[in-house]
């Protein structure tokens, strides 16, 4: 009796064990973000949380692409790449990169000052589209939409496959891993080696809650340089004839909804210099018309003299 008591016990452990680890595996990894923790919770139940230094933590979707915002917080903190303690007046190359001030949604706050005393404004991409300012005087009266993002990369293998088939394996992947409805990629160009998609959304077609093109463009980036943001489990892969379609050397661009005034303020400085440039040239011409003028009159008022003086000797 003690004995299969003891059998029975045994094999439920075993049994509860086994049944746990399998509900874990389910929840060890959270697909979409892999510095996202998860653990089982209740049942079948998953729920996963991001870490937000300070003690923060943010309950976040698994399924879905993370705001762009929040990967770039999470991204910034010091301590994720080596201990080493930088050199004093080190500088690092993180242009395009910084500390983000997020809304609770994962939306980019308008103002940005990456903690100093400096700040700019950025679009629904984060990405800055004013001149920097003091962080009392620069003001950003809108988060201003990014209606268009451009995913340019280029081809890394030489086989040959058919326009078609290169489409629909892009639109597959855009729409299945990243979850962006197909409505929102309006176009798929080949040049060369090169490719670029067109990703289009307008602040009527964003809903709350749909996934951004903005953070589509962070997460394509961030595959196609090797250095993907999902679980591991899920592959960046382009398959095409049963072979993966290798791409390299990604970049992104980003259309507003409203003109930024980066380039307007190099436009109008260049507009300057033009306007200079033809008012001295005008300047110049007219002295010039004058001074010959002049000497053209001289030449008459002599010339008029003279004609005279021998009338006079005529007469005489
Ligand atoms: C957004 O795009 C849709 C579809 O192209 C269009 O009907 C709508 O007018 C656009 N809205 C804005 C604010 O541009």
């Amino acid at each position: 009796m003690k004995v299969s008591t003891m059998i029975w016990v045994g094999v439920a452990v075993l049994c509860c064990i086994l049944t746990t680890r399998a509900q874990n595996s389910g929840c060890e990894s959270c697909m979409t973000f892999k510095g996202a923790q998860c653990e089982a919770s209740g049942g079948a139940g998953c729920a996963c949380t991001l870490s937000m230094g300070t003690g923060s933590k943010l309950n976040v979707n698994c399924s879905k692409l993370f705001p762009k915002c929040f990967l770039m917080k999470k991204e910034s903190y010091p301590g994720k790449g080596g201990r080493r303690i930088k050199p004093e007046g080190a500088l690092v190359d993180n242009d395009g990169l910084y500390n983000p001030d997020c809304e609770n949604d994962g939306n980019f706050k308008a103002k940005q000052c990456n903690e100093t005393e400096i700040c700019w404004c950025v679009n629904s991409a984060g990405v800055r589209r004013t001149e920097k300012g003091d962080k009392q005087t620069k003001t950003c009266s809108e988060l201003v939409r990014t209606y268009w993002v451009i995913v340019q990369m280029k081809r890394a293998n030489t086989d040959t496959v058919s326009d078609e088939d290169l489409k629909a394996a892009l639109t597959k992947l855009i729409t299945e891993r990243y979850q962006l409805p197909a409505a929102f990629i309006q176009n798929i160009e080949f040049e060369g080696p090169y490719i670029y998609i067109d990703l289009k959304q307008n602040s009527t077609q964003k809903v709350p809650g749909a996934v951004d093109i903005a953070d589509v463009g962070y997460y394509m980036e961030k595959d196609i340089k090797g250095d993907s943001l999902m679980s591991p489990d899920k592959k960046f892969e382009i398959p095409i004839n049963g072979k993966n379609f290798l791409v390299q050397e990604p970049l992104i661009m980003y259309i507003d909804e409203k003109p930024h005034e980066l380039s307007m303020k190099r436009l109008t400085a260049g507009v300057i210099a033009v306007i200079v440039v033809v008012v001295v040239a005008i300047v110049a011409g007219i002295v010039v018309l004058v001074i010959t003028r002049r000497k053209r009159g001289r030449y008459e008022k002599a010339e008029m003299k003279e004609m005279n003086e021998m009338q006079k000797e005529l007469n005489s």
